[in-house]
């Protein structure tokens, strides 16, 4: 099962990604968590990208293309998520062209409809394990255990730079603008599915999981 999580920044993507990985063993692919990678460790595609992800717009589609073609290979078996990728239209003809030459295909694009006034909150509060970087809500979603992840244990959590109010405008703007325009196009291939990402966390996993036997 090769799925797209489609939907603007704090719609949930990483959140019902990870509940996917361990559900169904598939492998989350998240670029915006690649980037971050590349950043944390000083390399110079990492530099390259620090000042337009601070600002909330899109790095360039040649480099994302790039970062997420070779981690398409070997995942044949397993399945893949997508999430936060792609996010332009010509992402998403690069993406047909890639998975065309694996002999890949895509079953479902799943759009987590949100509405907007809600998530300058949701990301407000947002803190995730500095791990395995599992997600979570000042309100909405704290560890079981004070302190200790959920998933690894670990007592460590981060916070993301790119999470204050105003950068958020700026990330909504960019998914507006650039990103919302390829729905039109997965709905043409009749593989887009909507599911309510206003629901709470549980929920939106059980609409997920409906999609996926075939909704
Ligand atoms: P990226 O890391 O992809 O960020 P994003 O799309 O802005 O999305 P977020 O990760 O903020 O939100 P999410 O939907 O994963 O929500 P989450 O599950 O955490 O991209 C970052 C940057 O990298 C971009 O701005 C860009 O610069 C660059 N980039 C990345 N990919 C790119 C690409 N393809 N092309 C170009 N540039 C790219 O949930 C949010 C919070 O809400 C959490 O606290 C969670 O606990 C809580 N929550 C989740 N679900 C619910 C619910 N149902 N109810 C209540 N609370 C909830
Ligand atoms: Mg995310």
């Amino acid at each position: 099962m090769n799925i797209i999580l489609l939907g603007p920044p704090g719609a949930g993507k990483g959140t019902q990604a990870k509940r996917l990985e361990d559900k169904h063993g598939l492998v989350q692919l998240s670029t915006g968590d690649m980037l971050r990678a590349e950043r944390a460790s000083g390399s110079e595609l990492g530099r390259k990208v620090q000042a337009v992800m601070d600002a909330g717009q899109l790095v360039s589609d040649d480099l994302i293309i790039d970062l997420i073609a070779h981690r398409l290979d070997g995942l044949r078996a397993k399945g893949f998520i997508l999430d936060g990728f792609p996010r332009t239209v010509p992402q998403a003809e690069a993406l047909d062209r890639l998975l065309h030459d694996k002999g890949l295909k895509l079953d479902r694009v799943i759009e987590m409809a949100v509405d907007e006034g809600a998530l300058i909150d949701r990301i407000a509060g947002r803190f995730s394990c500095a791990k395995c970087g599992a997600s979570y809500h000042d309100r909405n979603h704290r560890p079981k255990a004070e302190g200790v992840c959920d998933v690894c244990g670990s007592k460590d959590f981060v916070r993301r730079a790119d999470d204050k109010p105003e950068t958020v405008k700026a990330r909504l703007e960019a998914y507006r603008a650039q990103t919302a325009p390829i729905l039109p196009y997965y709905r043409k291939m009749a593989v887009l599915r909507s599911v309510d990402g206003m629901a709470d966390i549980d929920e939106v996993g059980r609409q997920i999981e409906a999609v996926l036997k075939g909704g």
